[in-house]
């Protein structure tokens, strides 16, 4: 299966990068083909909302710039993984720049299954990024939801999250 990992946090130390490396590890173990984008240190603008794509743009962005490298793992993907800090109660900004400009293509050719892995400061935030998922991807998408992980930043980072993510990866 080919996977694809969105992880929206520009901290490499952080705990989205740790919960997106161990599940890639896993899923890597079991065989399956992993590309983690780092996307919040991607050059990825916010949609204008020009509507191009879906005049002449017959389903492509006016933008030029890193989505290019986005829109054909999107659309090779048999899942994707949204990995994303939660900031003020949501995905991270440049998470949700990247959502919004998978609007031009729409639902991903492929993806028939997905997880959501979050990380926080704080317990019990996790309802409007939960939302979003469900709402306009995984449900959006009529993909399978194959998981949902939510974690402190230490929870995040601790041995306890990495083999359970790990094994989730593993078992896919
Ligand atoms: C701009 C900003 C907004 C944040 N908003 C929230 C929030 O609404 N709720 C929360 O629990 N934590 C919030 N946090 C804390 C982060 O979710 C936490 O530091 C998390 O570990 C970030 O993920 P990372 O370690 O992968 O970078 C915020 C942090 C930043 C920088």
């Amino acid at each position: 299966m080919r996977i694809l990992v969105l992880n929206g946090s520009a901290r490499p130390d952080g705990g989205t990068a740790a919960m997106a490396a161990a599940f890639a590890r896993g899923a890597r173990g079991a065989g399956h083909e992993v590309d983690v984008l780092d996307v919040a240190r991607m050059d990825i603008h916010g949609c204008t909302g020009c509507e191009f794509c879906h005049t002449r743009g017959d389903g492509t962005c006016a933008q030029r710039d890193d989505m290019d490298e986005v829109y054909p793992l999107w659309d090779a993907a048999d899942m994707i993984v949204v990995a994303s800090p939660i900031y003020y109660g949501s995905f991270s900004g440049q998470m949700h720049c990247l959502i919004h400009r998978t609007y031009a293509g729409g639902i991903p050719r492929r993806c028939k299954r997905m997880a959501l892995l979050l990380c926080s400061g704080a317990h019990g935030v996790y309802d409007n990024a939960e939302g979003i998922y469900r709402g306009y991807l995984q449900g959006y998408f009529g993909a399978e939801d194959c998981g949902i992980f939510e974690a402190t930043t230490s929870e995040a980072r601790s041995q306890a999250m990495a083999k359970r993510l790990e094994s989730f990866g593993a078992s896919l």
